[in-house]
């Protein structure tokens, strides 16, 4: 009897995800909660939605389910891995609440930088709106990025130009409060300059394995221009990351940092995955660790990875990560995500899909804001689709990538037509 899995989540990611567990022989039922059009195809959809932990640990007793995989941010901090092996003797590949503090509190995560010597931006974290004021007021000039500690699906970091713009930002989040409890506390540090970078790596508590680099293409406009998104693109193998950058971040940020959460008592299992920025003298520092995999970066991963996912996985959760084979494809992948006009602004949704029938057998087409309605698949969400190519140059993954990507037809459909062409977005 093979295991089964569950997933939480709706993203091109979650489908990702879904269909590389689908080619394990050890696995015989995905769930996916709450899932959507693509990973339908793929797995069974069940309706919980992510924060609901009281109803994913019933829907896991209910499904007899016997694995959790954690892929998105909101589950962790919660408890579900807590609850999961606490009240289901269920194995987990995912953080407990504690050990995804890294993610879920930037204030927690910059002390524990600082504590652990890894590298980041140099930091003051306030809880009162007047102090935090005034530090920014006294202050010389120099631009600063301003973000509310907690979570705030992405839309917490202030990236500002000046004073009167890290003011503003510190009023968003302290006064006007317009990410609620996340804001209680806010992160002031100096802005970094470079260009970014996203590493993955699987942690079993004690020991990491990185995964390849990607690079995430976070604007919205081509040239990385327009507002922040979740993520407009992806490539695998990142842009400019060298065998020498490599060993730099698995020596000087995930061996310290898995390393450092045993020590403090929060064992790390799971995908880490840090944002980082390298400078133009090459050196790295971390922006941010995410405690879950990254979308669209998950999805260009996936398409990479040869070895089987779920005996990753589930190697460590058992912490015996030195036993799984890890094995990536040389190839490069491109993903190009396919957004409702609008995003990350208001956007309609319900728009009918069309031409999912056209791509090659071999591009991917990885659903996010989708669902199933009259016969057919229709909008229901900021970033609709990720199509994915692997080819052995960059240029051919993104050719095949766009050539997929451009049969994919809804109203007000975007993507950049920049995706893998020379250097990711820079700050
Ligand atoms: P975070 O929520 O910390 O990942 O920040 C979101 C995005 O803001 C990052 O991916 C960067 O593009 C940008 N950012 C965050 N911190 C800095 C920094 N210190 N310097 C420059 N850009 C930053
Ligand atoms: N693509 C960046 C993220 O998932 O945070």
């Amino acid at each position: 009897m093979g295991a089964r899995v569950l997933l939480v989540g709706a993203g091109a990611r979650e489908h990702a995800i879904a269909w590389k567990l689908r080619q394990s022989p050890d696995v015989d039922a995905i769930y996916v909660a709450p899932g959507n059009a693509g990973t339908a195809l793929v797995a069974t959809n069940v309706p919980v939605s992510p924060r609901d932990i009281d109803g994913l640990v019933n829907a896991a007793r209910e499904l007899d389910v016997d694995f959790y995989l954690a892929t998105m941010d909101d589950p962790q901090p919660l408890g579900l891995v807590d609850r999961l092996r606490d009240e289901l003797d269920l194995p987990c590949y995912g953080p407990t609440a504690a050990a995804a503090e890294i993610e879920a509190s930037k204030a927690w995560a910059k002390r524990f930088m600082e504590e652990r010597g890894i590298a980041t931006a140099p930091f003051r974290v306030f809880r009162d709106h007047a102090a935090a004021a005034a530090y920014v007021s006294g202050r010389a000039e120099g631009p600063l990025v301003v973000k509310a500690s907690g979570l705030a699906a992405g839309k917490g970091a202030f990236v500002c130009d000046d004073r009167e713009g890290a003011l503003a930002a510190l009023h968003a989040i302290m006064v006007r409060r317009d990410f609620g409890a996340a804001g209680d506390e806010v992160v002031v540090e100096k802005r970094l300059r470079g260009r970014e970078a996203s590493a993955h790596a699987f942690c079993d508590g004690q020991r990491a394995v990185l995964m390849p680099s990607a690079t995430d293409y976070k604007r919205a406009f081509d040239g990385g221009r327009g507002p922040n998104t979740g993520g407009m693109g992806a490539v695998s193998p990142g842009l400019g990351v060298t065998p020498a950058l490599t060993a730099a971040i698995e020596r000087e940020v995930v061996e310290p940092a898995v390393a450092g959460m045993a020590a403090a008592g929060r064992p790390y299992t799971g995908t880490l995955f840090p944002g980082l920025m390298i400078a133009p003298d090459e050196t790295v520092r971390v922006l941010e660790f995410n405690a879950r995999f990254g979308d669209p970066e998950a999805q260009a991963l996936m398409a990479r990875l040869d070895s089987d996912l779920f005996a990753v996985c589930r190697a460590a959760a058992e912490g015996r990560l030195d036993d799984a084979d890890v094995d990536w494809s040389e190839e490069h992948t491109v993903g190009v995500v396919v957004a409702s006009g609008g995003y990350p602004g208001a956007y309609a949704t319900g728009h009918r899909i069309e031409g999912l029938d056209d791509v090659d057998p071999d591009a991917l087409v990885f659903h996010a804001g989708t669902k199933e309605a009259d016969g057919g698949v229709v909008t229901n969400g900021g970033r609709v689709l990720t199509v994915v190519a692997r080819a052995p140059t960059l240029a051919q993954a993104r050719q095949r990538a766009y050539a997929n990507a451009r049969r994919i037809r809804f109203r007000g459909a975007f993507m950049r037509t920049d995706i893998a062409r020379e250097t990711g977005d820079t700050a």
